[in-house]
């Protein structure tokens, strides 16, 4: 993939469709017209300035991430290959920020049945990704990976994520007891370089650390080592990766609205909550795009949904991220979305090329009703159901807009993580909230702490221990 190359970039450009937001296509109760972009045009640059002012201070590192790492990329890349070549299997242990990434980069760039390839196909260790403290899925792990044969990457940024530090403890004993001293080399540790205990521990027991930069919060941390490492070491193009981020970087550096695919797009969901659209609902019609709506879920809902705003006033504001999948949720979910409430935005992801075609096979000839799809591809299948969606959506007055990927590939994957990760600093910015903290997120943390007798959270479970009791009679 030539990522350096001019020609290459510009073909590779995403493109923001937004017409079926304007009035001239959902109406005028619900669209939007050049005269309502003209009123929010001061709010749309002062975000712009904003985050351009802002950049790489306090928690807006991670839009420094495409340009400040070339000797932990180099070493990222070393150590992929020294665990291809020692390890058939690389088990990410973390949750939240430190696991959606992994997952939707893997599935959105490795074949989609990577791990169930035989070894000499795959040519790169299979990746597991363990965001949760199920212990039948624990269980379930063990039963499936020969732990002689696995690397784990165990990612915190705070070092104290209890999910993540159970699974440490559980394997790092099974570790010791089955590899003894060697149990060390089969952990690397990504964590905050200062804080936290996971960065205590991995010092203690020797382990191979990478760090997350101070600036850089869980959401927004899919490009650096989070992500970058377990990408590396099932064979993505992580500088590819990053080159996209860099020229989507670069194209949202324009600050006329119309121009900036992240600031348009946060405009028209700002615009749109105002409205009282509370609902986001990111479609991606790709099975290897999947995960991209999870990831989005948690970078749309932990930084725009905020009880106040940075003038302490009590705002309650966010929009309630959904995930759904084309043509898949099309016999689930478009009948709410067409018919139901005129509460969303809905934001449809295409791909214009994909990286396999699949013929309709003839058949049925006696049956017109069916034999009509043969001959065609999957392919244009799944984009005729995309155009038909929008069109249905639309003709029922639903605001929806299309991001369309020229084809998945880790440049187009890098543009597409930044543009969403830049339009939720612009929103935020709109909406005069802080997009990069987590109090929400906190309070469940330190609510666990204190059920489980952590030292300090004594408070916290004298709280709960004093909240009102559950009644008999509610439980049936
Ligand atoms: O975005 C965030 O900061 C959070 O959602 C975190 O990613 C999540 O809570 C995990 O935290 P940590 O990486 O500290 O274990």
């Amino acid at each position: 993939m030539n990522y350096k190359n001019g020609a290459f970039k510009k073909q590779m450009e995403l493109k923001l469709d937004y017409n079926n937001m304007m009035t001239e296509f959902v109406g005028e109760k619900e669209g939007f017209t050049p005269a309502d972009f003209k009123e929010n045009k001061k709010i749309a640059e002062s975000a712009h300035k904003f985050v351009a002012e802002n950049r790489g201070q306090g928690m807006m590192g991670w839009t420094e991430l495409p340009y400040n790492q070339k000797e932990i990329v180099e070493d990222i890349i070393a150590t992929a290959k020294d665990v291809k070549k020692k390890f058939d299997n690389f088990v990410v242990l973390g949750i939240g920020g430190s696991a959606l990434g992994p997952i939707s980069v893997f599935q959105a760039l490795c074949h989609l049945r990577h791990n169930e390839l035989p070894k000499s196909k795959r040519k790169f260790p299979k990746l597991y990704v363990e965001d949760n403290v199920d212990p039948e899925r624990m269980a379930a792990l063990l039963d499936v990976i020969d732990i002689k044969k696995t690397c784990f990457n165990v990612i915190t940024k705070s070092g104290a994520t209890s999910e993540t530090m159970s699974q440490y403890l559980i394997i790092m004993d099974i570790l010791k007891k089955a590899l003894g001293k060697d149990a060390a080399s089969h952990m690397i540790a990504t964590t905050s370089e200062k804080k936290g205990n996971l960065i205590k521990i991995a010092k203690e027991e020797g382990l191979k650390t990478f760090y997350i930069p101070d600036g850089v919060g869980g959401r927004f941390s899919e490009l650096c080592p989070v992500g970058l490492l377990p990408a590396a070491v099932v064979g993505i193009d992580i500088k590819a990766l990053l080159a996209g981020a860099a020229h989507m970087d670069k194209i949202c550096k324009n600050k006329n609205v119309t121009e900036n695919p992240a600031l348009v797009s946060a405009l028209l969901e700002y615009m749109s909550i105002k409205k009282g659209k509370n609902i986001s609902v990111m479609m991606p019609y790709a099975d290897s795009l999947k995960y991209i709506a999870d990831w989005y879920c948690q970078l749309w809902g932990e930084s725009l949904g905020k009880a106040v705003d940075l003038d302490g006033n009590k705002v309650f504001v966010g929009q309630t991220p959904v995930k759904a999948l084309g043509v898949t949720d099309q016999h689930s979910q478009v009948q709410l979305y067409r018919e139901g409430p005129f509460d969303k935005v809905i934001t449809i992801i295409g791909v214009e090329k994909f990286r396999t075609e699949v013929e309709i096979s003839h058949g049925c000839d006696s049956i017109p009703d069916v034999s009509f799809l043969s001959g065609h591809t999957m392919n244009e299948l799944i984009n005729a159901e995309r155009k038909a969606t929008e069109y249905a959506l639309t003709t029922a007055n639903r605001l929806n807009y299309t991001i369309l990927l020229p084809e998945v590939n880790a440049f187009t994957l890098g543009e597409l993580l930044f543009m969403f990760e830049l339009e939720t600093a612009y929103c935020g910015a709109m909406l005069n909230i802080d997009t990069f903290n987590q109090p929400g997120v906190e309070g469940g943390k330190n609510a666990t702490y204190a059920l489980f007798g952590r030292k300090g959270y004594e408070k916290t479970k004298e709280e709960m221990d004093n909240a009102p009791k559950k009644k008999s009679e509610y439980i049936c």
